[in-house]
């Protein structure tokens, strides 16, 4: 070949990797609303700045025909480039190349940049469209997924790792994003499930649809496997890009700092009315948080699942903080299975990279019932116990209203390494409500009295008047402060710069062991 030959060779093969398989298929995949993968990789990264790896790459099957069909490219494009100035990894995977099914050849791109982002400690985002396991190459494919499963564990609290489920992503595929920190998926083309709505039939006789067993609300409010509802593929990666703004690269960079014109010193007025005088009565916890945070911008995680308890990611003086708040205008705002996993896995994530906890309390308790009992809500619980325990990271704790029963102990309190705690002056530190407590302490008083009701009353009264304040715990020392609601936001930004160095390490260990 002369050198001319050799270029037109380049181009001929960088032409058929850019078309992948080919114009009708594309179509297709328009057709349904969706983007194709290096559409989706155009919208994630800067402009011009994508470094494909593994262009030329095609699969080595033989069997079912396959010798003759080889796309350049195989299935996957994958590289790095940067989103807003910053580095990631990135992987797409293409739909219109054997659907996008996972081969060796696939898996071996996935993995090589997987590698590249532990070892440079930037982000992995994995776009996932894909028919799963690539049939014809049989155990092949199957160990081209643990080969990817695998780095998933490794890379698990050395870089943020985030999926964005944009197609169909089934059987042992689903592992992939289930590792990672987080997952995103599309109202209406993306589904995720184990075995699908055939096997399910034939197995147990229920009929249920793909959207219904797997669809994107179905995963973001029942299940919780995902982390983020989208309206379209657009949409998808508008939401991920903002979430990588909140996170640092790797495991021992800090938080990118965003300049804030939100004074520091901001006091708002309208929280001295936010928490109602009746103890029973909800309201919104969000519109505390909004109201705290730099700019009233709070990006929530998990909106959908678990609403008892709320969580996200937000800046105070244009630092990353992850918030949890208990949520009092949803089921009172216990503590339950769900809520406990949710805060829990999220409370680690902020620990294992850097972002400091902002807590928000008012929790009336664990939610009672065999359901709960049976369901486990011991152990479920205490993933959240742990997860706040083991955080180093800097931890704030605001009491704003009821902080009973274990539930006191477990949202990261003063003994379990709380570096700032303060209360408001509606807060309640106790064992249980005020009914509850005088039940079991005076059952039979009441019961004796000439006036049960009016003793009930009488009793209630003097046990809120000794234990629904912030005093008793503010006098032991368990809180720092007192604070006026209006000097939520310049406190704690006030905390935050003071704990900006903190450094905490755990005793040594293999690992711990989490209640999982
Ligand atoms: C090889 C596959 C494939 C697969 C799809 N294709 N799935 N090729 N292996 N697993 C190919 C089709 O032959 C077709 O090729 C192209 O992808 C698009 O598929 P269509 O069926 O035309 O598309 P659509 O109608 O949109 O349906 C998409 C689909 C369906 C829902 C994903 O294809 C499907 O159900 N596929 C099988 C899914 C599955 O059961 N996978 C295995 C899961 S178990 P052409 O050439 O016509 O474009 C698993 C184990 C992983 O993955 C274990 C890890 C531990």
């Amino acid at each position: 070949m002369n050198r001319e030959q050799r270029l037109a060779e380049l181009r001929r093969r960088r032409e058929q990797s850019l078309a992948g398989g080919g114009q009708e298929r594309v179509a297709k995949i328009h057709a349904r609303g969706c983007l194709t993968a290096r559409e989706r990789l155009d919208l994630l990264l800067d402009p011009g700045s994508f470094v494909e790896i593994g262009t030329h790459v095609t699969h080595r099957s033989h069997d079912f025909g396959m010798e003759a069909k080889r796309i350049v490219g195989d299935g996957v494009v994958a590289g790095w480039g940067t989103v807003n100035g910053r580095l990631i990894y990135c992987f797409a995977q293409d739909f219109t190349v054997f659907g996008g099914t996972m081969s060796e050849a696939n898996a071996k791109k996935i993995c090589a940049i997987m590698d590249l982002a532990m070892d440079n400690g930037a982000p992995i985002v994995g776009l996932n469209d894909s028919g799963g396991a690539r049939i014809q190459e049989g155990v092949l494919s199957l160990g081209a997924y643990a080969d990817v499963f695998l780095r998933n564990t490794l890379a698990s609290g050395v870089v943020p790792q985030i999926s964005a489920v944009m197609g169909p992503c089934a059987g042992g595929a689903v592992y992939s994003p289930a590792i990672t920190d987080f997952t995103f998926m599309v109202e209406g083309t993306s589904h995720m499930f184990v075995t699908g709505p055939e096997v399910i039939r034939a197995v147990t006789s229920e009929e249920v649809s793909f959207e219904e067993l797997g669809g994107a609300m179905t995963h973001n409010r029942k299940s919780g496997v995902a982390h983020f509802a989208a309206k379209d593929d657009a949409d998808c990666i508008r939401c991920l890009k903002r979430l990588l703004s909140f996170l640092p690269s790797n495991c021992v960079e800090e938080p990118p700092r965003r300049p804030s014109t939100d004074p520091v010193d901001r006091r708002d007025p309208a929280l001295g009315t936010l928490v109602p005088e009746a103890p029973d009565k909800p309201y919104d916890m969000k519109k505390l948080v909004r109201s705290v945070v730099d700019d009233g911008d709070f990006f929530e995680v998990h909106e959908h699942f678990a609403p008892n308890l709320i969580v996200g990611f937000a800046r105070l003086n244009g630092r990353s903080v992850g918030v949890v708040g208990n949520q009092p205008s949803a089921l009172a705002g216990v503590l339950d299975i769900d809520s406990s996993v949710k805060g829990a896995r999220f409370v680690r994530f902020c620990d294992a990279f850097n972002i400091p906890l902002v807590t928000f309390e008012d929790v009336p308790g664990f939610l009672p019932g065999t359901q709960q009992e049976w369901g486990g809500i011991i152990r479920h619980g205490a993933k959240l116990l742990y997860a706040y325990c083991e955080a180093t990271v800097p931890k704030l704790t605001v009491v704003v209203r009821k902080a009973y029963g274990g539930a006191y102990d477990v949202m990261s309190s003063k003994h379990i390494r709380g570096d700032y705690n303060v209360a408001w002056p509606s807060g309640e530190m106790a064992v249980m409500g005020a009914e509850g407590a005088v039940n079991i302490l005076y059952r039979e008083e009441i019961a004796r009295a000439k006036d049960p009701a009016a003793e009930r009353r009488r009793l209630v009264t003097e046990y809120n008047d000794k234990f629904a304040s912030p005093w008793i715990a503010a006098e032991l020392g368990y809180l720092d402060d007192v604070i006026e609601p209006e000097d939520t936001r310049p406190k704690l930004i006030a905390a935050l710069e003071m704990l900006k160095n903190k450094r905490q390490s755990l005793p040594y260990k293999k690992h711990g062991n989490p209640p999982l």
